[in-house]
């Protein structure tokens, strides 16, 4: 079997773009490499799951992209927002001690709230996957003037936990991203060499606050009770329903209680 490498990044930085995905995905239909990055300071039109606008009109947070040329099956291209997800958790984890847990399928919770939201796209061509491209958000400060009042009560930084539990300031967003980077290509490399299970053992005890849990599901079939179980070898949530049927969710709004909704999709 051939040997995967961690990837080498090569970073694109702009002061100001409309979005780094939107960026990203023309430089993969235009043929730039795996392991191409685009960060910015600053987003015109950040976009979110479910075509919600993303808040990073100033440069409190980190936002960046992604672009990456899988070499394994389509099946698997749910693994790449998780594997970031996981790459996040653990950056935050190593760096300050944040108490960050994983959200299925890759929103990343620091107390229950939000601190960073991952969207990610692809395309798909017959068997291949062409390209995906993986935006992460992270708010490592407050927004001046405080979040929105629709995001006041399930967003957070990461700069708010370093002050009340740590009492220093957030780490800079070069060593933030450097983390994120070197976390994920250590998960994006398992992948490559065909170790999914690896990843997903690890993203499925990151996200464990949120198995075994009673959640609600808006999916295009509508509204679901459901019991959270574990997540299937491809990332997908395995779910009870009332009746005791096991159902595999690939695509949904999750909400416990009145928290933040994920999804997990790659879309192009
Ligand atoms: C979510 O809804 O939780 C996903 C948010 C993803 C935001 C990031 S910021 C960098 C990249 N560019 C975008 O326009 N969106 C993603």
């Amino acid at each position: 079997m051939m040997a995967w490498m961690i990837p080498h990044f090569r970073i694109e930085r702009l002061d100001e773009v409309d979005s780094t995905n939107s960026y990203a995905r023309a430089l993969a239909e235009a043929g730039a490499p795996d392991g191409t990055v685009v960060v910015a300071e600053r987003q015109t039109a950040g976009r979110g799951r479910l075509g919600r606008e993303w808040h990073s009109s100033g440069d409190f947070g980190l936002w960046f992209s992604l672009l990456l040329r899988p070499e394994f099956e389509p099946q698997f291209a749910g693994m790449l927002g998780i594997a970031a997800g996981v790459a996040v958790v653990q950056s935050m984890r190593s760096l300050v001690g944040a108490r960050a847990v994983l959200k299925w399928p890759n929103d990343v919770l620091i107390d229950g709230r939000k601190v960073c939201g991952i969207l990610s796209e692809g395309r798909t061509v017959g068997q291949k996957l062409e390209w995906a491209v993986i935006g992460v958000g992270i708010n490592v400060t407050a927004p001046e003037g405080g979040f929105p009042p629709e995001l006041e009560n399930v967003a957070t930084s990461l700069a708010q936990h370093c002050a009340a539990d740590i009492g220093a300031p957030a780490p800079d967003k070069e060593a933030l991203l450097d983390s994120v980077l070197s976390q994920f290509g250590a998960r994006y490399a398992m992948l490559s060499s065909g170790n999914v299970r690896a990843v997903r053992d690890e993203a499925e005890e990151l996200m464990r606050s949120f198995l075994n849990r009673r959640v609600t599901i808006r999916g295009q079939s509508g509204t679901m009770e459901v019991r959270t179980l574990d997540l299937s070898e491809d990332g997908a949530l395995l779910v009870e329903l009332d009746g005791g049927e096991v159902a595999k969710i690939t695509a949904a709004d999750v909400s416990i209680g009145t928290r933040a909704c994920a999804r997990g999709e790659l879309d192009a």
